[in-house]
């Protein structure tokens, strides 16, 4: 035979050891945010129709939840308040009560386990009765209007103990406001997890079913960025890191891994994606019908996702995640 020349690159994948040797992508427990829906009432725990093993859990329920993340080695959670419909109005000004879901469930969360961090979604949209991210004129999310109250919001969520302030609702300037609302009330020492690059997505359908929050009128692409583009990627991670964001957030995740990459070359902050409510439904149908392999895909799943770059992943598959990694399930 002829001589031939050529690498071996099989050399490097002949057995487990050798594999784990030179894997260059390590999934850790440290890296998960998990998120959870909290309701009013008492003794609720439903489970949403299109997130099966994601409940909206009440406050008594929560104990426990919040026992088995800690259990897990999960050092965060991020939560979402789903209030009473009677208690929304034009404003959503639940959003930022004493005594709002949120608020009560940060206060719970910190008193029972302290250690976890509590990150609060800074949005307006579970708590308006139209379903917007920000105050209505005309029909058209009022910008600078919005503002204040997403400041205020941040500021009741800081009081109530929340460690991380995660606003979601893309008006122009909303960390800058929200920075200053923080700096001013004396919590100077809270970071903002930036949802910088937030694209008007059909992969949040799942979640505003959780979370109530569908828009009554219209959609949110004249708030939200439209999923063709990608140097506008940049330029609102550019204007987040000026405006004093301290995590940047890619979202959805799995179909935006690109944007992943091109904000973790570009930024010298930590990247979060957001592994969202629409590709766990996708995954769990699919599981559910006996098509996937539910542990491997997902673990192949957020293996790219750091791959892509991310430093950290929120995901609802976080609990069964470190289960797989460690062997347990
Ligand atoms: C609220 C918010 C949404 C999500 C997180 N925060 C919904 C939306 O913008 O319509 C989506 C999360 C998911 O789909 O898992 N602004
Ligand atoms: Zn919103």
């Amino acid at each position: 035979m002829t001589e031939l020349n050529f690498r071996r690159h099989r050399r490097l994948r002949t057995s487990a050891n050798m594999r784990a040797m030179v894997r260059e992508t390590q999934l850790d427990k440290q890296d998960f945010i998990y998120p959870i829906f909290v309701v009013d009432g008492e003794n609720v725990r439903n489970e949403v129709k299109s997130m099966p093993g994601v409940y909206q859990l009440s406050l008594d329920l929560l104990g426990e939840e919040v026992d088995e993340v800690a259990s897990l080695g999960i050092p965060s959670v991020i939560l979402f308040g789903v209030p009473d419909a009677a208690d929304k109005d034009a404003e959503g000004t639940g959003a930022f009560h004493d005594h709002g879901i949120v608020q009560k469930a940060t206060r719970f969360v910190k008193e029972r386990q302290p250690d976890l961090l509590v990150i609060a979604d800074t949005c307006l949209c579970e708590y308006t009765n139209h379903g917007h991210c920000g105050v209505i004129e005309n029909g058209i999310v009022l910008n600078d209007k919005t503002l204040e109250l997403l400041a205020r919001t941040a500021v009741s969520q800081a009081k109530a103990g929340a460690d991380i302030i995660a606003p979601s609702n893309m008006m122009d300037g909303f960390v800058a406001a929200i920075r200053a609302g923080l700096d001013e009330a004396g919590f100077d020492h809270i970071p903002i997890m930036s949802y910088a690059v937030k694209y008007s997505s059909a992969y949040y359908g799942p979640f505003r079913d959780a979370a109530n929050s569908a828009p009554q009128f219209g959609d949110r692409k004249a708030y939200q960025m439209d999923y063709s583009n990608r140097t506008e990627a940049l330029r609102e991670a550019a204007s987040d890191v000026e405006e004093g964001a301290d995590f940047l957030m890619v979202k959805p995740a799995l179909s935006y891994l690109d944007i992943v990459r091109d904000v973790k070359n570009n930024f010298d902050l930590p990247v979060v994606a957001y592994n969202v409510s629409g590709e766990y439904a996708m995954v769990k149908a699919a599981a559910a019908n006996g098509w996937i392999d539910e542990k491997q895909i997902v673990l192949e799943t957020l293996t790219s996702m750091k791959r892509a770059g991310a430093d950290l992943i929120l995901t609802y598959h976080a609990k069964d995640a470190v289960r797989w990694l460690e062997g347990k399930a």
